[in-house]
Protein backbone atom coordinates (compact mmCIF):
# COMPACT_ATOMS: atom_id res chain seq x y z
CA UNK A 1 0.00 0.00 0.00
CA UNK A 2 1.60 3.80 -0.91
CA UNK A 3 1.28 6.07 1.65
CA UNK A 4 1.52 8.62 -1.11
CA UNK A 5 1.57 9.32 -4.55
CA UNK A 6 2.69 12.30 -7.03
CA UNK A 7 0.97 12.55 -10.38
CA UNK A 8 1.56 15.32 -12.73
CA UNK A 9 -0.26 16.89 -15.24
CA UNK A 10 -0.05 19.39 -18.07
CA UNK A 11 -1.07 22.94 -19.19
CA UNK A 12 -2.07 23.47 -23.21
CA UNK A 13 -2.21 25.67 -25.87
CA UNK A 14 -5.20 25.88 -28.48
CA UNK A 15 -2.94 26.05 -31.77
CA UNK A 16 -6.35 26.05 -33.64
CA UNK A 17 -9.88 26.98 -32.23
CA UNK A 18 -13.01 26.76 -33.98
CA UNK A 19 -16.42 28.07 -32.75
CA UNK A 20 -19.45 27.11 -34.13
CA UNK A 21 -22.74 29.15 -33.37
CA UNK A 22 -24.30 29.30 -30.02
CA UNK A 23 -26.57 26.07 -29.16
CA UNK A 24 -29.56 25.47 -26.96
CA UNK A 25 -27.44 24.27 -24.03
CA UNK A 26 -26.01 27.92 -23.90
CA UNK A 27 -22.65 26.47 -25.07
CA UNK A 28 -20.63 26.57 -28.46
CA UNK A 29 -19.66 23.96 -30.00
CA UNK A 30 -16.30 23.67 -30.68
CA UNK A 31 -13.34 21.83 -32.62
CA UNK A 32 -9.69 22.41 -30.87
CA UNK A 33 -6.63 21.33 -31.38
CA UNK A 34 -5.26 21.23 -28.38
CA UNK A 35 -0.86 20.82 -27.58
CA UNK A 36 0.27 20.00 -24.18
CA UNK A 37 2.88 22.18 -22.81
CA UNK A 38 6.00 21.16 -20.22
CA UNK A 39 4.67 23.72 -18.11
CA UNK A 40 3.19 20.97 -15.41
CA UNK A 41 0.92 20.71 -12.22
CA UNK A 42 1.96 18.00 -10.39
CA UNK A 43 -0.58 16.76 -7.33
CA UNK A 44 0.90 14.85 -4.22
CA UNK A 45 -1.92 12.76 -2.41
CA UNK A 46 -1.17 11.33 0.96
CA UNK A 47 -3.15 8.85 3.20
CA UNK A 48 -5.28 11.17 5.49
CA UNK A 49 -8.68 10.82 6.58
CA UNK A 50 -11.31 12.83 4.92
CA UNK A 51 -10.30 15.24 1.71
CA UNK A 52 -8.48 18.59 2.28
CA UNK A 53 -5.66 20.78 -0.14
CA UNK A 54 -3.13 22.96 0.21
CA UNK A 55 -1.26 24.26 -2.31
CA UNK A 56 2.89 23.93 -1.76
CA UNK A 57 4.77 27.36 -1.74
CA UNK A 58 6.41 28.48 -5.57
CA UNK A 59 6.85 30.53 -8.04
CA UNK A 60 3.37 31.49 -8.35
CA UNK A 61 0.52 33.63 -5.84
CA UNK A 62 -2.14 30.82 -5.07
CA UNK A 63 -3.26 33.15 -2.21
CA UNK A 64 -6.24 33.68 -4.20
CA UNK A 65 -7.15 30.08 -4.93
CA UNK A 66 -10.06 28.37 -3.12
CA UNK A 67 -9.10 25.04 -1.07
CA UNK A 68 -12.43 23.66 -0.16
CA UNK A 69 -14.83 21.71 -2.04
CA UNK A 70 -15.44 24.02 -4.83
CA UNK A 71 -11.81 23.19 -6.03
CA UNK A 72 -11.61 21.52 -9.08
CA UNK A 73 -8.88 18.92 -7.46
CA UNK A 74 -11.51 18.28 -4.54
CA UNK A 75 -13.93 17.67 -7.00
CA UNK A 76 -11.91 15.17 -8.86
CA UNK A 77 -11.18 12.96 -5.61
CA UNK A 78 -14.79 13.11 -4.50
CA UNK A 79 -15.63 12.09 -8.42
CA UNK A 80 -13.46 9.13 -8.22
CA UNK A 81 -14.47 8.06 -4.63
CA UNK A 82 -17.99 8.12 -5.40
CA UNK A 83 -17.86 6.56 -8.92
CA UNK A 84 -15.56 3.50 -7.12
CA UNK A 85 -16.94 3.36 -3.61
CA UNK A 86 -13.48 4.14 -2.11
CA UNK A 87 -13.71 6.13 0.98
CA UNK A 88 -12.64 9.83 -0.04
CA UNK A 89 -9.70 9.96 2.37
CA UNK A 90 -6.39 11.76 0.46
CA UNK A 91 -4.55 15.00 1.74
CA UNK A 92 -3.44 16.65 -1.45
CA UNK A 93 -0.72 18.82 -2.10
CA UNK A 94 -0.56 21.12 -5.21
CA UNK A 95 3.21 22.61 -6.96
CA UNK A 96 1.60 25.40 -9.54
CA UNK A 97 3.63 25.88 -12.16
CA UNK A 98 1.22 26.90 -15.16
CA UNK A 99 0.54 30.53 -14.70
CA UNK A 100 -3.25 31.31 -13.41
CA UNK A 101 -3.82 33.38 -16.33
CA UNK A 102 -6.67 32.60 -18.52
CA UNK A 103 -7.01 29.57 -20.99
CA UNK A 104 -3.96 27.62 -20.47
CA UNK A 105 -5.57 24.99 -18.35
CA UNK A 106 -3.33 25.09 -14.99
CA UNK A 107 -7.09 24.14 -12.90
CA UNK A 108 -7.89 21.28 -15.38
CA UNK A 109 -3.99 19.48 -14.72
CA UNK A 110 -4.97 19.54 -11.40
CA UNK A 111 -7.70 17.97 -11.48
CA UNK A 112 -6.24 15.39 -13.85
CA UNK A 113 -3.56 14.93 -11.86
CA UNK A 114 -5.46 14.11 -8.40
CA UNK A 115 -7.53 11.86 -10.79
CA UNK A 116 -4.39 9.65 -11.44
CA UNK A 117 -2.86 10.59 -8.24
CA UNK A 118 -5.67 9.30 -5.63
CA UNK A 119 -6.34 6.19 -8.49
CA UNK A 120 -3.02 5.30 -7.82
CA UNK A 121 -3.05 5.87 -3.62
CA UNK A 122 -6.33 4.22 -3.30
CA UNK A 123 -5.56 1.82 -5.61
CA UNK A 124 -8.59 1.88 -7.76
CA UNK A 125 -7.00 1.22 -10.92
CA UNK A 126 -9.16 2.82 -13.25
CA UNK A 127 -8.62 2.21 -17.07
CA UNK A 128 -7.55 5.16 -19.11
CA UNK A 129 -10.75 5.31 -20.82
CA UNK A 130 -12.25 5.36 -17.60
CA UNK A 131 -10.21 8.51 -16.08
CA UNK A 132 -10.97 10.57 -19.44
CA UNK A 133 -14.87 10.38 -18.60
CA UNK A 134 -14.88 10.96 -15.18
CA UNK A 135 -12.63 14.28 -16.15
CA UNK A 136 -15.09 14.88 -18.87
CA UNK A 137 -17.84 15.63 -15.75
CA UNK A 138 -15.34 17.95 -14.47
CA UNK A 139 -15.05 20.06 -17.36
CA UNK A 140 -14.45 20.33 -20.67
CA UNK A 141 -10.23 20.60 -21.04
CA UNK A 142 -9.84 18.11 -18.07
CA UNK A 143 -10.03 15.08 -20.30
CA UNK A 144 -7.11 16.12 -22.43
CA UNK A 145 -5.44 17.10 -19.28
CA UNK A 146 -5.39 12.96 -18.83
CA UNK A 147 -4.83 12.36 -22.70
CA UNK A 148 -1.84 14.95 -23.39
CA UNK A 149 0.49 14.72 -26.06
CA UNK A 150 -1.57 16.99 -28.54
CA UNK A 151 -5.55 16.04 -29.57
CA UNK A 152 -8.39 16.81 -31.77
CA UNK A 153 -11.11 17.66 -29.39
CA UNK A 154 -15.08 18.38 -30.68
CA UNK A 155 -17.99 19.07 -28.49
CA UNK A 156 -17.32 21.33 -26.04
CA UNK A 157 -13.44 20.22 -26.78
CA UNK A 158 -14.16 17.00 -24.36
CA UNK A 159 -14.62 14.14 -27.27
CA UNK A 160 -11.08 13.82 -28.00
CA UNK A 161 -9.10 11.96 -30.83
CA UNK A 162 -5.18 11.55 -31.02
CA UNK A 163 -3.16 13.52 -33.40
CA UNK A 164 0.39 12.73 -34.57
CA UNK A 165 3.31 15.26 -34.40
CA UNK A 166 6.77 15.03 -34.77
CA UNK A 167 9.67 17.00 -32.87
CA UNK A 168 8.77 19.99 -29.79
CA UNK A 169 7.37 23.28 -30.94
CA UNK A 170 9.02 26.17 -29.05
CA UNK A 171 6.75 28.91 -27.32
CA UNK A 172 6.78 32.32 -25.48
CA UNK A 173 3.35 32.73 -23.48
CA UNK A 174 2.61 36.00 -22.95
CA UNK A 175 0.64 36.78 -19.72
CA UNK A 176 -1.90 39.60 -18.37
CA UNK A 177 -2.30 41.27 -14.91
CA UNK A 178 -5.80 41.11 -15.84
CA UNK A 179 -8.16 38.63 -16.45
CA UNK A 180 -10.96 38.16 -19.25
CA UNK A 181 -14.27 36.85 -18.93
CA UNK A 182 -15.25 33.41 -21.02
CA UNK A 183 -18.42 34.29 -21.79
CA UNK A 184 -18.32 37.98 -22.68
CA UNK A 185 -15.50 36.68 -25.08
CA UNK A 186 -18.31 34.25 -26.60
CA UNK A 187 -20.97 36.58 -26.47
CA UNK A 188 -18.85 39.40 -28.48
CA UNK A 189 -18.36 36.82 -31.21
CA UNK A 190 -21.93 36.06 -31.46
CA UNK A 191 -22.69 39.42 -31.14
CA UNK A 192 -20.32 40.32 -34.23
CA UNK A 193 -22.49 36.98 -36.33
CA UNK A 194 -25.37 38.62 -35.41
CA UNK A 195 -24.14 41.70 -37.25
CA UNK A 196 -21.78 40.61 -39.92
CA UNK A 197 -22.58 36.63 -40.35
CA UNK A 198 -25.52 36.62 -42.58
CA UNK A 199 -23.04 36.46 -45.47
CA UNK A 200 -21.31 33.55 -44.07
CA UNK A 201 -24.55 31.06 -43.10
CA UNK A 202 -24.64 28.98 -39.71
CA UNK A 203 -21.81 27.75 -37.99
CA UNK A 204 -22.93 23.98 -36.58
CA UNK A 205 -20.15 21.84 -37.41
CA UNK A 206 -16.81 23.91 -36.63
CA UNK A 207 -13.68 22.28 -38.67
CA UNK A 208 -10.34 22.23 -38.30
CA UNK A 209 -7.83 22.81 -41.26
CA UNK A 210 -6.36 20.01 -42.28
CA UNK A 211 -2.99 22.16 -42.66
CA UNK A 212 -2.83 22.33 -39.45
CA UNK A 213 -2.96 18.47 -38.52
CA UNK A 214 -0.38 18.33 -41.75
CA UNK A 215 2.13 21.52 -39.66
CA UNK A 216 1.99 19.23 -36.82
CA UNK A 217 2.29 15.64 -38.32
CA UNK A 218 5.58 17.09 -40.16
CA UNK A 219 6.77 18.83 -36.96
CA UNK A 220 6.77 22.15 -38.92
CA UNK A 221 7.10 25.47 -36.73
CA UNK A 222 6.46 27.47 -40.03
CA UNK A 223 3.63 25.78 -41.60
CA UNK A 224 1.65 25.31 -37.87
CA UNK A 225 2.77 29.14 -37.47
CA UNK A 226 0.77 29.80 -40.33
CA UNK A 227 -1.77 27.83 -39.71
CA UNK A 228 -2.60 29.07 -36.05
CA UNK A 229 -6.21 30.14 -35.89
CA UNK A 230 -8.51 30.89 -33.17
CA UNK A 231 -12.01 32.05 -33.92
CA UNK A 232 -12.09 33.86 -30.44
CA UNK A 233 -9.29 36.33 -31.32
CA UNK A 234 -10.96 38.48 -32.84
CA UNK A 235 -13.45 39.43 -30.69
CA UNK A 236 -10.73 38.85 -27.86
CA UNK A 237 -8.76 41.56 -29.35
CA UNK A 238 -11.95 43.86 -29.56
CA UNK A 239 -12.31 43.72 -25.65
CA UNK A 240 -8.54 44.36 -25.07
CA UNK A 241 -6.87 46.60 -27.55
CA UNK A 242 -3.46 46.20 -25.40
CA UNK A 243 -3.50 42.28 -26.26
CA UNK A 244 -3.53 43.19 -30.43
CA UNK A 245 -0.34 45.41 -29.52
CA UNK A 246 1.52 42.61 -27.65
CA UNK A 247 0.66 40.72 -30.92
CA UNK A 248 2.51 42.70 -32.86
CA UNK A 249 5.16 43.34 -30.97
CA UNK A 250 5.86 40.19 -30.80
CA UNK A 251 5.47 39.26 -34.11
CA UNK A 252 7.86 41.63 -35.29
CA UNK A 253 10.43 40.99 -32.56
CA UNK A 254 11.50 36.87 -33.66
CA UNK A 255 8.29 35.28 -33.44
CA UNK A 256 7.12 33.28 -36.39
CA UNK A 257 3.50 33.93 -35.07
CA UNK A 258 1.31 35.09 -32.12
CA UNK A 259 -2.72 33.44 -31.30
CA UNK A 260 -4.49 34.44 -28.65
CA UNK A 261 -4.65 31.11 -26.30
CA UNK A 262 -8.24 30.36 -25.88
CA UNK A 263 -10.18 33.12 -24.97
CA UNK A 264 -7.55 35.25 -23.76
CA UNK A 265 -5.63 37.20 -22.31
CA UNK A 266 -2.63 35.05 -22.31
CA UNK A 267 -1.04 34.78 -25.76
CA UNK A 268 0.97 32.12 -27.58
CA UNK A 269 4.25 33.18 -29.49
CA UNK A 270 5.35 30.23 -31.58
CA UNK A 271 9.21 30.27 -32.66
CA UNK A 272 11.80 28.62 -35.35
CA UNK A 273 13.47 27.02 -32.40
CA UNK A 274 14.67 26.93 -28.94
CA UNK A 275 17.13 29.74 -29.16
CA UNK A 276 14.59 31.70 -31.24
CA UNK A 277 12.32 31.49 -28.50
CA UNK A 278 14.80 32.28 -26.16
CA UNK A 279 15.42 35.28 -27.38
CA UNK A 280 12.16 36.60 -27.78
CA UNK A 281 11.42 35.49 -24.11
CA UNK A 282 14.35 38.23 -23.73
CA UNK A 283 12.93 41.03 -25.83
CA UNK A 284 9.16 40.92 -24.16
CA UNK A 285 10.83 41.67 -20.63
CA UNK A 286 13.02 43.74 -21.66
CA UNK A 287 10.09 46.02 -22.32
CA UNK A 288 8.53 45.00 -19.35
CA UNK A 289 6.22 42.19 -20.03
CA UNK A 290 5.45 39.21 -18.12
CA UNK A 291 6.26 35.67 -20.08
CA UNK A 292 6.86 32.46 -19.84
CA UNK A 293 8.66 29.75 -22.12
CA UNK A 294 7.11 26.63 -23.04
CA UNK A 295 7.40 23.65 -24.84
CA UNK A 296 5.28 20.88 -26.32
CA UNK A 297 4.07 18.00 -26.39
CA UNK A 298 3.89 16.43 -23.51
CA UNK A 299 2.30 13.18 -22.22
CA UNK A 300 -1.04 13.39 -20.37
CA UNK A 301 -1.36 12.87 -16.30
CA UNK A 302 0.73 10.26 -15.24
CA UNK A 303 2.28 8.67 -11.62
CA UNK A 304 5.78 10.13 -11.35
CA UNK A 305 6.89 9.20 -7.32
CA UNK A 306 5.15 7.14 -5.37
CA UNK A 307 6.11 5.39 -1.61
O1 LIG B 1 -16.48 26.18 -19.56
P1 LIG B 1 -16.86 27.28 -18.64
O2 LIG B 1 -17.93 26.90 -17.67
O3 LIG B 1 -15.70 27.98 -18.00
O4 LIG B 1 -17.54 28.40 -19.57
C1 LIG B 1 -18.00 29.60 -19.05
C2 LIG B 1 -19.02 30.20 -20.00
O5 LIG B 1 -18.44 30.45 -21.27
C3 LIG B 1 -20.22 29.32 -20.29
O6 LIG B 1 -21.23 29.47 -19.32
C4 LIG B 1 -20.67 29.87 -21.65
O7 LIG B 1 -21.37 31.08 -21.50
C5 LIG B 1 -19.35 30.20 -22.32
N1 LIG B 1 -18.88 29.07 -23.17
C6 LIG B 1 -19.52 28.85 -24.37
N2 LIG B 1 -19.12 27.79 -25.16
C7 LIG B 1 -18.11 26.99 -24.77
C8 LIG B 1 -17.45 27.20 -23.56
C9 LIG B 1 -17.87 28.25 -22.76
O8 LIG B 1 -20.43 29.59 -24.74
N3 LIG B 1 -17.74 25.96 -25.56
Amino acid sequence: MQNFVTARAPGKINVALAVGDLADDGYHPLATVFLALNLTEDVTAHRAEGLSLEYAPGPIDTSDLATDESNLAIRAARLLADTTGHPADAALTITKRVPIAGGMGGGSADAAAALVACDALWGTNLTREDLVALAAKLGADVPFAVAGGVALGTGRGDVLSPVLTEGTFEWVLRLSDEGMSTPLTFRALDEHRAKHGAALGPVVDPEIEARVLHALRAGDPVALADALSNDLQAPALQLRPDLAEALEFGETHGALAGIVSGSGPTLGFLAADAAGADALAATFRREGHRVVRASGPVPGARVIEAA
